[in-house]
């Protein structure tokens, strides 16, 4: 019997996130790429920036002959002056999305969503990153059980429905990871 992954080309995707897995892999399969997930914990440095963390991942991770691909993600909540931001994961863990979105002031729920991919071609090819990134408000409480992590307290600029309330195609065409994978084929395709 013929393997579903023939003449497939294969990406590895170093992450723990479910929800990001799919993200990827719902985008690339269409395109020919079969996406599976690495498994090595990588080490986040401390740092203030998202690029930082990325690059560091992508150090990490083995030279593996065929593309090999990171992300490191963060909330940014202007009126705490970006807090979650690189500490994103933490606040889920630690506080969960109804606690985070109840931190923030009436006056100003602005925020904005990032994503850093970074990918390296080959075991020879140089890093390269990739940004994707969203502004939206945070909702007071939150809505709907799609997608994964504060999806239920982001609302994107121009909508009135979370990403937890959309279809993953609709928050795949505005969502900060979208973005990135816009580019992520693009890299791919040169
Ligand atoms: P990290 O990149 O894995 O460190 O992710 C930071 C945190 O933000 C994690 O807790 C993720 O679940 C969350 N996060 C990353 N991307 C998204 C997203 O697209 N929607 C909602 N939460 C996200």
């Amino acid at each position: 019997m013929p393997s579903p992954n023939r003449g497939r080309r294969t990406l590895t995707f170093f992450t723990g996130n479910r929800g990001k897995l799919t993200e990827v892999r719902h985008r690339l399969a269409p395109l020919g790429w079969n996406v599976v997930q690495g498994h090595r914990t990588l080490v986040e440095p401390q740092a203030d920036d998202l690029e930082t963390v990325a690059r560091a991942k992508l150090e990490q991770v083995p030279r593996a002959p065929g593309p090999c691909l990171v992300e490191d993600a963060g909330l940014f909540i202007h009126a705490l002056n970006g807090f979650p931001g690189v500490y994103s994961a933490y606040a889920l863990r630690t506080l969960g999305p109804a606690t985070v979105a109840r931190l923030v002031p009436r006056g100003d729920r602005t925020a904005t969503f990032r994503a850093v991919m970074g990918l390296r071609e080959g075991a020879g090819g140089r890093p390269k990153l990739i940004l994707g990134e969203v502004h939206g408000k945070i909702t007071s409480a939150p809505r709907g059980s799609g997608g994964f992590g504060f999806d239920p307290i982001f609302v994107p600029t121009g909508e009135h429905r979370t990403f937890a309330e959309m279809t993953p195609e609709e928050k795949d065409g505005l969502s900060h990871r979208g973005k990135a994978l816009d580019g992520l084929v693009r890299a791919l395709r040169d």
